[in-house]
């Protein structure tokens, strides 16, 4: 007889009141992510995203979406990051990434998430490093939003051992 039955997905997260409520590394991370928002290239959308990236070997790696005319060549600020540390410390793993961003009035009032892209993305560093990245995410003002691991953001998610089945 064929049956059936409901599985079901959550996760927890924490949600801070301000920046002046987080940890004090967390609180550094999060202000160099709003500061970066500011080289953002962001000539299309206008929506300018910062984010940063404190590694196991205490370097800070910055990045930031780099828009195109072609608009599907652009890339979002999380990959920016997540390739330019890769490149420049393959042997470090991400500890924490902060992201904040802020759109044609230089402003933000609530964390936006990475999107669905940046989450896969997120999750092969999460899985080649072996390490789960903790995100903190926040606007230039208002409450914030930290998150363990990145992969919590991506349930059913596919991955290198998928390919392997
Ligand atoms: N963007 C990011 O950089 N990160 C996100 O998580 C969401 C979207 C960028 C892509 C594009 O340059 C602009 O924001 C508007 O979608």
């Amino acid at each position: 007889m064929n049956s059936m039955k409901k599985e079901q997905y959550s996760f927890q997260f924490d949600v801070y009141d301000s920046i002046d409520a987080l940890s004090k590394d967390d609180a550094l991370l999060l202000q160099q992510a709003r500061v970066v928002t500011q080289i953002a290239y962001a000539p299309y959308s206008q929506f300018h995203v910062g984010a940063v990236a404190r590694l196991s070997n205490g370097e800070i790696v910055k990045g930031t979406n780099q828009e195109n005319a072609s608009f599907p060549v652009s890339i979002c600020a999380e990959r920016s990051l997540l390739s330019s540390t890769a490149a420049l410390f393959p042997e470090a793993n991400i500890e924490t990434m902060a992201i904040s961003y802020h759109n044609q009035n230089g402003h933000s009032s609530e964390p936006v998430s990475p999107c669905g892209m940046c989450r896969q993305a997120l999750l092969e560093h999460e899985k080649r490093y072996d390490h789960p990245i903790k995100l903190v995410l926040g606007g230039t003002e208002g409450k914030v939003y930290v998150i363990e691991r990145s992969s919590l953001l991506l349930p059913l998610s596919f991955t290198g051992d998928d390919l392997r089945k």
